[in-house]
């Protein structure tokens, strides 16, 4: 088989998002645009993937990591330039390489396979990958001869106003024969009205010496839309979040309403669950089986087992059984691991804590560094005092313990199997095993209280 390159695009500051991140890491349903990009031409079985860096070049490369060699293009001279500055890398190679934008986020390795068979059939030089865009303006248009043979591509800005009408756009998208690209790109010139070195203009510069140069048309514009402003941005991420939750939905999850529904690119989720409004799903999420998932919940970074119900809640970089109950209006945060049938009911926050299986804090408790055994009961209102202003201290609550309501856990402290704690105590020493604590002020009724304030009163 015929060695493959991949070249990305991604020196750019990307002045039109007005922003101090650097375009390309703009995420798009959670995952930086390079990366999605990244990621599809992984699977593309690729010799070398070259990434341009420039503009935060080091934040590209610490988001990208060894997927990709890097190379530096220090002045962002134009796209020719760019890609000139991979020379080091892949110069000396025979094969095709294909060169992707980092701003087009939508891109998929099918389409760009499909351009690849393409040009290895005709045995071309160069192929473009171009779409039909109802609105072309911005995007470098196709140029072709009578005979609908690709002649060059136009700039927006450099086009007469005959050729702003052609709807043929460049995606941005290219495949080369190797040497062919290198040796064309030291003929670029920048004699163009952005006075930068175009990528684009390699097209010409191959056809000018009797090279096969082709375009392969594609008919979803949709995933080739570059991303060089927040409308855009806006626009790739309504479109990458329907391709996303088709997915599920084809895979058996049901989602009430897609277009409020936000689910991360690489979240797993299991058949027959069910995703209410308003749910976010970010980062590395995995939903078992059976399971129902908001309204107006927030996940990230969870494993989720099977039929579990997670209702108007928030839970962060935790994980959580099988049959567990949350919400509504829990908090789960990070470091927590809930074990199987376990329920943390409304207004109920956890941080960093380990529930064992079948335990309970069904209302109104912070339960924060604490080891919580199985079958535990934890009364209303109940919370561990896990702070003194400057460390943070650990509460065990060991198998089938009881907390009546209301009660404090002064960290750090253990309340032993079976034990029981009082309503409303405050607990600083060690509870026993099966024993009762009781920490709080006894019971006292002033009798007749009323009738004695009165004769004060009236005396
Ligand atoms: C480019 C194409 C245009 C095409 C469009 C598709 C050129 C000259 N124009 O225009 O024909 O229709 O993409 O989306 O190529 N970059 C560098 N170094 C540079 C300049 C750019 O790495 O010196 C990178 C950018 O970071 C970006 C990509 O190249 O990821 C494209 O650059 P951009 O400025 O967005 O080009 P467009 O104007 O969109
Ligand atoms: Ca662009």
């Amino acid at each position: 088989m015929t060695n493959r390159y991949g070249v990305i695009l991604a020196a750019g500051q990307g002045t039109r998002m007005k922003s101090k991140l650097y375009k390309v890491l703009h995420p798009v349903c959670g995952k930086p645009m390079v990366q999605h990009v990244v990621d599809q031409l992984s699977t593309l079985s690729l010799q070398k993937l070259v990434t341009i860096v420039g503009h935060g070049a080091e934040k590209v490369k610490a988001q990208i990591g060894d997927k990709s060699e890097y190379a530096l293009q220090e002045e962002q001279l134009g796209t020719a330039h760019a890609v000139m500055q991979a020379a080091n890398h892949l110069a000396n190679e025979k094969g095709i390489t294909l060169v992707v934008c980092g701003d087009t986020p939508l891109i998929t390795a099918e389409t760009m396979e499909a351009l690849l068979a393409q040009h290895e059939r005709v045995g071309a030089k160069a192929s473009i990958l171009t779409a039909v865009a109802a609105d072309p303006t911005g995007y470098g248009r196709i140029v072709r001869n009578a005979e609908g043979h690709v002649e060059r591509i136009v700039e927006h800005k450099d086009a007469t106003e005959e050729e702003r009408t052609i709807t043929e756009i460049n995606t941005g998208t290219y495949c080369f024969d190797n040497e062919a690209l290198f040796e064309a790109l030291s003929n670029v010139s920048n004699d163009n009205v952005q006075g930068e070195y175009y990528l684009p203009d390699v097209i010409e510069i191959l056809k000018n010496k009797g090279e096969i140069v082709t375009a392969f048309q594609t008919d979803s514009f949709e995933e080739t839309l570059g991303v060089n402003d927040r409308y855009a941005l806006s626009q790739a991420e309504k479109l990458m979040k329907q391709r996303i939750n088709k997915k599920h939905m084809i895979n058996g999850v049901t989602i009430i309403d897609p277009d409020n529904t936000y689910i991360s690119t690489d979240s797993i989720i299991g058949s027959d669950t069910v995703i209410h409004p308003g749910t976010v799903i970010i980062g590395d999420v995995a939903i078992g089986s059976d399971c129902e998932i908001g309204p107006n919940s927030e996940i990230q970074n969870c494993k989720i087992g099977d039929r579990t119900v997670i209702r108007h809640s928030v839970a962060h970089d935790s994980s959580i059984g099988n049959d567990v109950a949350i919400g509504p209006f829990a908090h789960i945060r990070p470091a927590s691991q809930i074990s199987d049938k376990v329920k943390v009911g409304n207004f109920v926050e956890l941080k960093k804590a380990v529930f064992g299986e079948g335990s309970k804090a069904s209302h109104l408790s912070y339960i924060g560094d604490a080891e919580v055994g199985t079958n535990v009961n934890i009364g209303c209102g109940s919370i561990t005092v896990n702070y003194d202003g400057k460390n943070k201290f650990l509460t065990k609550i060991e198998d089938n313990a009881f907390i009546g309501c209301n009660s404090n856990l002064v960290a750090p402290v253990t309340v032993g199997k079976g034990a029981y704690v009082a309503a409303g105590s405050t607990i600083t020493n060690e509870v026993p095993n099966d024993a009762l604590a009781i920490a709080r002020a006894r019971q006292v009724n002033k009798e007749n209280y009323v009738e004695r304030l009165n004769q004060k009163k009236n005396s």
